[in-house]
């Protein structure tokens, strides 16, 4: 079987040991009781596993598509209500939840490239929140980030033309310090790419049939099965119990012979190692951003969170197979010790395959899926380093009020991000897609090397990415970088952008006035 590796092995460095003492003083200064240094590893959630455990007794429920209508300049316009309701994760018993659109996460936004889009952006809450479009260009006041927040009773309508290739991409709130809860509490949905490229291909493309959106979230349940605050440690929030598109126990039934599952990792805190449960390879066709020039086999696709992953499954009539995750330090790349109280170690059933007894049958795919360049870096205008520690990036913590980069339109950039500590974190850049030039100084594995907007930063491991700045130049409005560990994210481990004109400079927004009513 080919390519069958672990992701982002390497061999550890040495410790630094400024690392340990400021996620120290950030977990104290969090306030954080029930997490504390004992010898190298952070006391959190132990060791979960479910697998063999989870009766797949219910359907999986998958998001409905997005209604749209096209207005007079031909703008395909949505609606999204931010509101609160109440959702069945057991039968007869209630969780209060939030969604979009319904109790608990949000409709499925299909979109074409070259069209122009629009969102009606309602909010039914009681608190402000915002949306934010992860995974997409555009321009920065559209981009849904903790300036553009969204009051109560308010709207707002950003407005922008697709230009990106066919992905899967996601949106959920980004209210500052605020979007780990908005999160957890079902505001999260999926935004799917299209483009002429991508349906040339022999693809399963029948949403919710053969092209499946595959929802992961993590979550606590009380005994009598309502949704409840999972425990937390130096990751976040951790949940022993795993919901797609909020289903607990998932089934599907299939009655094709080759699937498309789009997985989304839309849990705040874990990340998973999917793979299957007879152990087969599983098939990766894109990643973040969209497809990948040839599909890959794995033993598994890690996904930490906001990491979207489009893979492909081939069933033979009558079987049941389960998608699992199974963490294990190495993947994880932590120290055993640390990995087991973060999620590292954590087994889970995650949603169950049946197929019929007869299944249509799929064509050949081609060798080459897409047109991926190779990464060019003969052309960098600047290089920027990020260092990943405690809940910091370049000692500083996250300030509305302060512009800590600033781009050039039109350019291509280096951006090196180092994860200086021993401790899990992530990053991802609004606005572009980019790839992975190196790791540690080698070529990224053959599943890091297309297009992303969100890795894995693993701990003691410098990552070269490579970004262009094509367009959407705004003085006023900056874009976010951040940690995906959307605690992290909440604790300031997040920065701005701003992308401007050649020789101009980057206005700091007024931090009174960062919401927007139309
Ligand atoms: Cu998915 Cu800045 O976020
Ligand atoms: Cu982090």
């Amino acid at each position: 079987m080919p390519a069958q590796r672990p992701s982002l092995a390497r061999t550890p460095r040495l410790r630094r040991p400024r690392a340990a003492t400021t996620a120290f003083a950030a977990l104290a200064a969090g306030g954080l009781v029930a997490v504390a240094f004992a010898g190298c590893g952070i006391v959190g959630p132990g060791a979960v596993s479910t697998v063999g455990e989870v009766d797949f007794d219910t359907p999986l429920a998958i998001p409905p598509l997005a209604e749209s209508t096209i207005d007079a300049d031909g703008t395909r316009v949505f609606s999204l209500d931010a509101r609160a309701g109440t959702t069945e994760f057991t039968p007869g018993v209630e969780s209060r939840t939030w969604g979009f659109n319904g109790a608990y996460l949000g409709p499925t936004l299909v979109a074409a490239r070259g069209e122009r889009v629009r969102v009606d952006v309602t909010n039914s809450l009681d608190v402000a929140t915002s949306v934010h479009w992860h995974g997409m260009h555009l321009p920065a006041e559209t981009d849904g980030g903790p300036h553009q927040m969204v009051e109560p009773d308010a709207a707002w309508s950003p407005e922008w033309d697709i230009d990106q290739q066919a992905a899967t991409l996601w949106y959920h709130p980004h209210p500052h310090g605020e979007t780990e809860s908005h999160v957890a509490r079902g505001l999260a949905g999926m935004f799917l790419l299209q483009d002429e490229d991508e349906a040339a291909l022999p693809l399963p493309r029948e949403y919710g049939v053969d092209d499946v959106p595959v929802i992961v979230q993590d979550s606590g349940f009380s005994a009598d099965g309502r949704l409840e605050d999972p425990r937390t440690g130096f990751a976040g929030r951790l949940g022993d119990e795993l919901i797609v598109n909020g289903t607990r126990g998932p089934f599907l039934e299939v009655g094709d012979e080759l699937v498309r599952l789009r997985l989304l990792n839309a849990s705040t805190a874990r990340s998973y190692a999917f793979g299957w449960s007879d152990d087969r390879p599983i098939e990766l066709i894109a990643t973040d951003g969209g497809l990948l020039a040839a599909s890959v086999e794995l033993d598994r696709v890690m996904l930490s969170p906001g990491e979207r992953a489009e893979v492909l499954v081939r069933m033979t009539p009558g079987e049941r197979l389960t998608l699992q995750s199974t963490m294990t330090p190495e993947i994880a790349g932590m120290n055993p010790s640390i990995a087991g109280m973060n999620g590292g170690t954590d087994a889970f059933d995650v949603l169950e395959l049946r197929a019929a007894e007869q299944l249509d049958p799929a064509p050949e795919l081609p060798d080459r899926l897409a047109d991926v360049p190779p990464v060019d870096t003969t052309d960098i205008a600047t290089t920027r380093t990020f260092a990943l520690d405690g809940f910091e990036i370049n000692d500083d913590e996250m300030e509305m009020g302060r512009i800590d980069e600033t781009v050039t339109v039109d350019t291509t950039e280096r951006w090196v991000v180092e994860n200086t500590s021993q401790m899990p974190h992530s990053f991802h850049v609004h606005d572009v897609q980019f790839r992975i030039a190196s790791i540690d100084g080698a070529a990224p594995p053959p599943e890091l090397a297309g297009w992303k907007d969100t890795i894995f930063a693993s701990p003691e491991t410098e990552y070269e990415l490579v970004m262009r700045f094509e367009d959407s130049a705004d003085p006023n409005t900056p874009y976010m970088y951040h940690c995906h560990l959307l605690w992290h994210e909440d604790q300031g481990m997040m920065g701005q952008f701003t992308v401007v004109e050649p020789g101009h400079e980057a206005t700091p927004p007024n931090t009174e006035e960062t919401s927007h009513e139309h």
